[in-house]
């Protein structure tokens, strides 16, 4: 019985996290140097692969703690299919500017990047992974990080 009770509260507790999603999608770190990635929360993002709607703008907002001083960070963004990385061009790649950012940036500090991106009604309707860097002004690896994703419609 006891068991019983246990298997129960466990699948209502994976019931629970299912309906809500999770805030901080799975996530594959690929490289991050300057900084540790704390967070990242992808909106919309409450399963995986991220699923996202044409025509419509997927947002992050990403906490980091430096441990170098940033006078410059540029946003790269790759979409990878079938290890194929494509470059993505984004409307802010000075990430000083327009994503909640002000360079310099001291180190030590824990900050929040935020930008979004339009889900271009072009695209394919297929399954990738979506890589989203940030460089400083050596050309370091601020942070990078790896989500899947799937584009609907
Ligand atoms: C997407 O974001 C851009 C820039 O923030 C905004 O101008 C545009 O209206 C947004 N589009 C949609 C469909 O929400
Ligand atoms: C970053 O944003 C998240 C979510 O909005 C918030 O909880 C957190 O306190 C912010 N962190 C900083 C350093 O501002």
């Amino acid at each position: 019985m006891a068991r019983l009770i246990h298997v129960l509260a466990l699948a209502f507790c994976v019931g629970i996290s299912v309906i809500l999603g999770d805030p901080v999608p799975v996530f594959n770190d690929c490289g991050s140097k300057v900084a540790k990635i704390n967070s990242i929360n992808i909106t919309p993002c409450a399963t995986e692969p991220c699923q996202l709607v044409k025509g419509q703008n997927v947002s992050v907002v990403l906490e980091f703690t430096t441990n170098k001083q940033i006078t410059k960070a540029s946003a790269v963004v790759h979409a990878i299919v079938l290890d194929v990385r494509v470059p993505h061009e984004i409307p802010n790649p000075d990430a000083c500017k327009d994503s909640g950012l002000k360079c310099p940036i001291a180190a030590g500090g824990t900050y929040n990047y935020t930008s979004s991106l339009l889900v271009s009604k072009s695209y394919p309707s297929i399954k990738f992974v979506v890589e989203w860097e940030l460089q400083d002004q050596d050309g370091d690896v601020i942070w990078c990080f790896q989500v899947p994703a799937q584009v609907e419609g």
